[in-house]
């Protein structure tokens, strides 16, 4: 039977690695789950609501982590994992630093990566810093690129990867059918009801139109994040008929600056980092979401919701191209102008339900093609 070592750290990387985990599982694999802890909190959300149990816990998440810690810790972790045990194969998830580092620590064994999510670029190594890096560096480690989209693939060929890539769509899909369809669409008076209990505030939120809103990215921090959160401000205060929903990520920096901007807006409803299944039924009920998050703009365009995404690059073209993202910048009054037509030009907003990301069988496509080499 090959044994195959998935290395994991963050919230995105566990929605997204979880359900090929199940997948392989089922199918005659070994699968053992490393969790470095580069998340703690919001990572233990995921595990508990797919009941994933780690077979290694790194445990290495520090308030305030630098780049650097986060990278060398996970390197010298996963290596003693490798050295305990021997593996076939070492997957990793798009590009974090734990995703990074491990792939590393693999080449090192001479272990192949396999890489998942791969061949996502904006060719900007400092936006969004410093994962358009860690990209770029694990497609160098990689030996099987599971690229989500055509586009995808076509950077990875561009760059001179010819062989082992292999187009799957996007394992949030994967996750995201699964939680409409086995959870939320036979409960969603009950998870209505839930939500509101546990938030109260939400009882007001679910009588009108509502924005989400998420953002942590790190190359945003300082006077862009701040602008994010001005414009956010000024939207709520000129709309008193709509709500600004944000569950704010963990992040010591996001949650100060966000508090200290937006904490006491009668229309804006500040909320922890929330599970899974909770923030995809507050996707899907919203009128408009605003991001930061590459997950989420993938995900999206599967609800019918316009995203406007408060960076300067995005590397999810698809979804730019088929009009279901928009990229809005950081600039303050940008963001405000933009949100404002969305909130009254009818057919501007004109939510599209198209999906470039998938059909919900990415790990299927990853079970075949594994099947096929150790066949
Ligand atoms: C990381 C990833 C980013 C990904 C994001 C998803 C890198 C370099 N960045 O960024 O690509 O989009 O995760 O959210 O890999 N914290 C907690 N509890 C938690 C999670 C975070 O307290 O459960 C706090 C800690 O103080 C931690 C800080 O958030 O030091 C930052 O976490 P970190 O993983 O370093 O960076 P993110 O900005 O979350
Ligand atoms: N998400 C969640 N709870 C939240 C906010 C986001 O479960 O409170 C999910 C979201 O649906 C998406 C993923 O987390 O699948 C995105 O994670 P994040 O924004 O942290 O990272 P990114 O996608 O930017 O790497």
């Amino acid at each position: 039977m090959k044994k195959m070592l998935f290395v994991f750290g963050t919230r995105p990387e566990a929605i997204k690695m979880i359900p090929v985990v199940n997948k392989l599982r089922n199918n005659r694999y070994c699968v053992k789950v490393c969790t470095t802890g580069q998340h703690k909190e919001m990572l233990q959300q995921v595990l508990d609501m797919f009941s994933i149990k780690p077979d290694f816990e790194l445990e290495l998440m520090k308030q305030n982590q630098s780049l650097s810690d986060i990278t060398s810790s996970v390197l010298q972790g996963v290596d003693k994992i490798l050295l305990a045990e021997k593996f076939d194969m070492v997957f990793v998830h798009g590009d974090t630093s734990t995703a990074f580092a491990t792939s590393l620590a693999a080449f090192y064994h001479k272990l192949p990566v396999a890489h998942i999510e791969a061949g996502l670029r904006t060719y900007n190594l400092y936006n969004p810093w410093p994962e358009e890096a860690n990209r770029q560096l694990i497609s160098k480690l990689t030996k099987y690129h599971f690229a989500p989209t055509t586009e995808a693939a076509k950077n990875l060929h561009r760059e001179g990867v010819e062989n082992n890539v292999i187009i799957t769509g996007n394992t949030v899909i994967d996750a995201l059918y699964f939680v409409l369809n086995e959870i939320i669409y036979p409960n969603e008076k009950e998870l209505k009801e839930k939500l509101v209990n546990t938030y109260p505030k939400l009882n007001n939120v679910f009588q009108s139109r509502y924005i989400l809103v998420t953002g942590h990215r790190r190359e945003t921090f300082g006077l862009d994040f701040i602008e994010i959160c001005q414009a956010l401000k000024q939207i709520a205060l000129s709309n008193h008929n709509i709500y600004v929903v944000y569950p704010v990520h963990l992040n010591p920096y996001v949650q100060n600056v966000v508090r200290e901007i937006l904490g006491d807006v009668n229309n804006i409803c500040l909320l922890p980092p929330l599970p899974y299944l909770e923030f995809v039924f507050l996707m899907k009920n919203s009128y408009l979401i605003i991001t930061d998050s590459g997950g989420i703009q993938e995900e999206a365009p599967s609800l019918g919701i316009p995203v406007l995404v408060t960076r300067k690059t995005t590397e999810r073209i698809e979804a730019l191209q088929a009009g279901t993202i928009r990229l809005v910048g950081v600039n303050k009054d940008d963001i405000c102008d933009i949100v404002q037509q969305y909130l009254t030009d009818n057919q501007l907003y004109c939510a599209k339900q198209t999906n470039p990301y998938g059909d919900g069988k990415a790990s299927d496509r990853i079970l075949e093609y594994l099947n096929d080499i150790f066949e």
